[in-house]
């Protein structure tokens, strides 16, 4: 029998061509609250506004007569061959937009041949995702206040062949998000009188949700059992991330990982060259979709002076923003190796499960193939370059 989700995809998705009419089908189809909690971003938004009007100044140059009749998008990182320059980024509770959403994204990023990064507050285990997934599946990590929890728990992910370590940085304290406060967001779901009204006109998302059941922070749970206290998540969350960490963490845990480590978060020239000192591989300029600092640049902006000074000692993604194919050849047109995607995957996964993320993932694929064309590039090495960036209004 087939998986409910990839049934119920295509009739919805019909005429999604763009990750906008996915993140409009993810508004129709969820709670209020939920899709809050995905689309919103920390205090007024700006950053988060500002992360796409940054992508906006930046201009691809069209190339005419050269032959582009064969291209290829695949790329590698960290060893590993990818069908395309783009890595599934991890994102927390994502079973509040669909149920198991963990196990679409890692179906969907196996399917599309890219990477798929497992979120330290998933609300799948360990092993169901490592099965879910393809072979390039990827951990991130927040890290755990006590060191013999965080060594074991680094140890569970080996084993279940997790191969590269993405370490957020730019999370000492969770960003305050308004939305969110406004709607009482919180897990377990906290059924004020709107939040029912509205659940029951989203009532195939309130459907899902009844036959799932609530969505908990599974990783949390198998790793501390009893010990993960809290009523809410956030509670959870609070008790058991260290806010008090600092470069010298960074350093103890390059010890503890063998394999690729990512340090995500970064973004000045500055952090580069820390980062290239303590032997990182790798690095994901973000500012976590505006969802932290709000008054942050936006990381488009950020990118050309960070690959410079990464000088080629580590691998560069960028994330915060990127909504199309041609977002992702201007990241690759200013030096990054590749792009993370957040919302962007979220929309297409609320709009319809395994489906609706793979639709979002092939827009992107054809999008980025497009305008590696249009700009003369046969292969990702290729669009290095093409693209002006034009000043935006002083501010
Ligand atoms: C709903 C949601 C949950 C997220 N959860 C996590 C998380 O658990 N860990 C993490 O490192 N980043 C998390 N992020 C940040 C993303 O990994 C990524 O940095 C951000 O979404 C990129 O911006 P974009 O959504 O505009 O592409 C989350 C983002 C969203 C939208």
């Amino acid at each position: 029998m087939k998986p409910r989700d990839a049934e119920a995809g295509p009739r919805r998705l019909r005429g999604a061509a763009t990750i906008a009419d996915l993140r409009e089908l993810a508004r129709r189809e969820l709670a209020r609250m939920v899709f809050d909690y995905i689309d919103g971003a920390a205090g007024e938004e700006r950053t988060a506004a500002r992360n796409r009007e940054a992508l906006e100044r930046v201009h691809l140059l069209p190339e005419v007569l050269v032959d582009v009749s064969s291209r290829s998008l695949a790329c590698t990182l960290f060893g590993e061959p990818l069908a395309m320059p783009v890595v599934v980024g991890p994102t927390g509770l994502n079973g509040a937009a669909w149920p198991r959403g963990d196990l679409c994204l890692a179906r969907a990023a196996a399917a599309a041949g890219v990477p798929f990064v497992m979120s330290t507050a998933a609300t799948s285990g360990l092993g169901e995702v490592a099965a879910a997934a393809g072979p390039l599946r990827w951990f991130q990590l927040y890290m755990l206040r006590d060191r013999g929890l965080a060594r074991e728990f680094l140890q569970r992910v080996r084993e279940h062949g997790f191969r590269v370590l993405e370490l957020t940085v730019d999370t000492p304290v969770g960003g305050r998000r308004p939305r969110d406060i406004r709607n009482g967001f919180t897990l377990p779901f906290r059924w004020s009188a709107a939040n029912l009204l509205d659940a029951a006109r989203h009532w195939r998302w309130a459907a899902r949700m009844l036959r799932q059941g609530t969505p908990e922070l599974k990783v949390f749970a198998e790793l501390l059992g009893s010990a993960a206290r809290g009523d809410t998540i956030s509670e959870v969350m609070q008790q058991q991330l260290s806010g008090s960490f600092t470069w010298d963490e960074v350093a103890w845990l390059r010890e503890q990982w063998t394999g690729p480590l990512l340090l995500k978060g970064l973004w000045s020239p500055e952090h580069a060259r820390r980062a290239r000192a303590l032997g990182i591989d790798g690095a994901v300029v973000s500012n976590h979709g505006g969802r932290q600092l709000d008054g942050a640049g936006a990381t488009i902006e950020a990118l050309p002076g960070f690959v410079e000074a990464a000088r080629g000692e580590l691998t560069v993604l960028v994330d915060s923003g990127f909504r199309s194919g041609t977002d992702i050849a201007k990241a690759i047109a200013l030096g990054a190796d590749g792009v993370q995607l957040g919302r962007a995957t979220l929309y297409g996964l609320a709009a319809a499960g395994t489906a609706g993320a793979r639709r979002a993932l092939s827009i992107l694929a054809q999008e980025l193939e497009l305008a590696m064309a249009l700009c003369g590039a046969r292969n990702i090495g290729e669009l290095r370059g093409r693209c002006v960036v034009h000043e935006g209004p002083r501010r």
